[in-house]
């Protein structure tokens, strides 16, 4: 639990916000709540406006110095620019400041350097700081500070900051080496799910949406769940045994965050692999945010831009908080688009495991199936899918199914096995003359 302790009497911070566009929305709640899951103690808050930002300092060198006046006064330790800093305007400001100062990047490292929890989150978080590090070196007066940690200063890459930029590289290449053994364990983990066709169904959403406490609400865990952005840092998997699907695999994955800088999407490709590889996404929507549909985007587009072409079901949560009402909306018949729900209530949670279901399954339907002793295979896949409703033998010996599930699904396994349609499901087979075929051919 170590990670989700908040640092006592946190570092004194002044939060700087640029508007470098007269229209630009600053989130001052969101950046807010960063520098706050990263420990800070706010002192102060100031926003500043540029037509585009000073190649040297980013701000005005008048704001700079009004700045530095109030950090000397205040004793201000840290400075957070809610935008991207280079490095070089980073040791101007420090120079002025007199403080350290960080950027986004390295205010959004920090906060994964503090929640990382598995061995490949920690690697990966080391792996990103170094890479921001690495263009940061050559600062020697925060050599006693990184002594101390401090926010920026944390986690596992701190010892390595007084090495030269060759171990520093050495470093960087022993790491993604040791990535890439443990991703090949986890594709090895993966393939052998898919192979035993275990649906995977990925959480994914804006940070604080909600994903945790769902995950807990479908997986009857209680994996940490906190008003903290980044709770939830590495994909975190449960098998979960559901009615009609048989055994499922939930994943909660790190939330979205508006502008997440590129090299953090790659850095935490783990958690974005498990979403492309999902049978199924959940877009976790806090739906009681007067930033919805912004967040919305955030999400959807960062996952248009890594590729992942799996069918997404918008949850919106937090309905207790919201004015909407526990329902399942649907494109078409038994497509469902969108549930809503409360995680923190359990409203709409039946709903939404109903909505799953028909997705993943497409229409559910009865269906009485006759197997022989040669049939065996088939028997124990539908055990394996908890499917089956009831059991008996008749008089000639064979075996009487009545299982649930989609007929798409039944016959592509019978097909699979290369066993007789009309044989196993007598005059039921009629409704799938025509999917029927390619089996056919096949055998
Ligand atoms: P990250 O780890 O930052 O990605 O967040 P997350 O999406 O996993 O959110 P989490 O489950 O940690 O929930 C964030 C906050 O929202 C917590 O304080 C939850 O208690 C609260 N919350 C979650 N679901 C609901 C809900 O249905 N209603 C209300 N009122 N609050 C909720």
């Amino acid at each position: 639990m170590e990670y989700f302790e908040r640092h006592q009497g946190g570092e004194r911070a002044i939060l700087v916000s640029t508007r470098v566009q007269i229209l630009e929305d600053l989130d001052a709640e969101e950046f807010r709540l960063l520098a706050e899951s990263a420990g800070a103690e706010i002192i102060e808050h100031m926003t500043t406006s540029r037509n585009r930002p000073d190649p040297k300092l980013f701000i005005g060198s008048g704001k700079a110095e009004e700045i530095a006046e109030f950090i000397q006064q205040e004793e201000i330790d840290l400075a957070i620019f809610d935008h991207s800093l280079s490095p070089a305007q980073e040791r101007n400001l420090e120079r002025i400041f007199k403080c350290r100062v960080i950027d986004r990047t390295g205010l959004i490292l920090d906060i994964f350097a503090l929640r990382a929890r598995t061995h490949e989150g920690k690697l990966q978080v080391e792996l990103a700081q170094l890479e921001h590090l690495s263009t940061r070196l050559v600062r020697g007066w925060t050599h006693l500070e990184r002594q101390k940690g401090g926010i920026g200063l944390r986690g596992p890459g701190e010892s390595q900051l007084e090495t030269d930029r060759r171990l520093l590289r050495i470093r960087m290449t022993q790491l993604k080496d040791k990535l890439e053994k443990v991703r090949q364990t986890r594709l090895q983990g993966r393939a052998a799910r898919q192979k035993a066709e275990i649906p995977t169904v990925s959480l994914v959403g804006y940070t604080n949406a909600g994903k945790s406490t769902l995950f807990n609400r479908l997986a009857e865990s209680d994996v940490y769940a906190a008003d903290q952005l980044f709770a939830t840092l590495d994909p975190t998997l449960r098998r979960v045994q559901w009615e009609g699907l048989g055994t499922v695999v939930l994943a909660d994955t790190v939330g979205f965050v508006k502008d997440l800088p590129h090299s953090l999407v790659d850095s935490f490709r783990a958690t974005l692999e498990e979403t492309l590889e999902a049978s199924l996404l959940l877009h976790v929507i806090d739906a009681s945010s007067p930033d919805m549909m912004e967040q919305i985007d955030a999400v959807e587009n960062v996952l248009g831009e890594i590729g992942a072409d799996v069918t997404i079901l918008r949850v919106y949560n937090k309905i207790d908080q919201s004015k909407d009402e526990a329902k399942i909306i649907y494109s078409k018949p038994h497509h469902p688009q969108r549930v809503y729900v409360s995680a923190h209530t359990g409203e709409g949670v039946d709903l939404l495991m109903q909505a799953v279901q028909e997705s993943l399954l497409g229409q559910l339907q009865t269906f009485e199936l006759c197997l022989e002793a040669k049939h065996g295979k088939l028997r124990s896949q539908l055990h394996h899918l908890d499917v089956i409703q009831s059991e008996s033998y008749d008089e000639q010996g064979h075996l009487l199914l009545s299982v649930r599930m989609s007929g798409e699904r039944l016959v592509q396994l019978i097909g699979q096995n290369h066993y007789d349609l009309t044989q196993i499901l007598g005059e039921q087979a009629v409704q799938f003359k025509r999917p029927l075929e390619p089996f056919e051919q096949e055998s």
